[in-house]
């Protein structure tokens, strides 16, 4: 395996009222059922388009220059490749420098590897869904596509990388998880991970439980103020740290289990009105 694990940034860093990162989602349609999956991916799954008012959303919240990184997921995102690749463009024609990740099942290998290429700066990589490139836990993608996407690595180092082994207690992830022992269930503490924009025009604090509606998660609209966006995404941190955590210690629960089954118990974060 040629693909190597991507180096794990800071978190919650806010400049300037934008966010060091931020998730994009444009629904859970996907082409596979991982078990373990934290959104809850199936064929049947919604997809909503990227249009210019939700980018323009994007564009006002995160940091522009190099240091920002937009993510997309989903769902898969080569189901609608086309639309991807209008959206990185119109992104950079609007003045974005910053970083482009996709992440993928890789199945569609073509289509991710046009993707990546359609980025003028060519600052767009993918990162692989861990089962679905190793065949450990979920069932592996097709040889051809492997072997496309591995020559494009070695061809185009650091243009692909590989993601976590671990499964996080989160979504359908949370019960009946079924890979081999080799994946481990790390999953004790929040990782802290930057927020998501919806194609349904929610800022949603965290992307393993984006299909999660409590009020806890709910930053802003798509029209919502990048301040009152970032201070929300501030709050939503303390309260991860000064509530969260000491209630999955307390009562000895892996982190998100608490935020899929125990948020009822907790207040919701101190929000501004954005
Ligand atoms: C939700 S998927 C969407 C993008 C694409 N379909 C894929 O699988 O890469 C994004 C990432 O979340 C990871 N993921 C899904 N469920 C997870 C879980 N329960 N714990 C940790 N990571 C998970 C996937 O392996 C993938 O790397
Ligand atoms: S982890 Fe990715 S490939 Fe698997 S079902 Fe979820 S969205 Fe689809
Ligand atoms: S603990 Fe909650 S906020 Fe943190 S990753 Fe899990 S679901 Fe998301």
């Amino acid at each position: 395996m040629v693909f190597r694990e991507r180096q794990p940034r800071d978190k919650g860093i806010v400049e300037h009222d934008r966010l060091m990162e931020l998730h994009l989602y444009p629904g859970n349609q996907c082409n596979r059922d991982c078990s373990f999956c934290t959104v809850f991916g199936h064929p049947n799954g919604e997809y909503a388009e990227y249009t210019f008012e939700h980018l323009d959303a994007a564009l006002r919240t995160v940091m522009l220059h190099q240091q920002g990184t937009l993510k997309f997921y989903g769902g898969e995102p080569t189901l609608h490749h086309q639309n991807v690749i209008e959206a990185i463009a119109y992104l950079r024609q609007q003045g974005y420098l910053g970083a482009v990740v996709i992440y993928s099942n890789g199945i569609q290998a073509e289509r991710l590897l046009q993707i990546l290429e359609s980025d003028p700066l060519g600052q767009t990589t993918a990162s692989l869904n861990y089962s679905i490139a190793t065949g450990e836990g979920a069932p592996p993608m097709p040889r051809k596509s492997l072997e496309q996407l591995e020559t494009y690595e070695v061809e185009h180092p650091g243009a692909i990388a590989i993601g976590h082994a671990d499964i996080v207690d989160s979504g359908r992830g949370v019960d009946p998880f079924t890979g081999v022992a080799t994946r481990s269930q790390d999953s004790a503490r929040c990782p802290h991970c930057y927020p998501v924009l919806t194609t349904s025009g929610k800022f949603h604090a965290c992307p393993f439980a984006v299909e999660n509606p409590a009020p806890h998660f709910q930053l802003g609209e798509i029209h919502s103020n990048a301040t009152g966006v970032s201070q929300n995404f501030q709050a939503f941190l303390h309260w991860l740290d000064s509530v969260h955590e000491p209630y999955a210690v307390k009562h000895d629960l892996p982190a998100c289990t608490v935020c899929w089954k125990h948020l009822d118990q907790l207040p919701i974060p101190t929000f501004v009105d954005e």
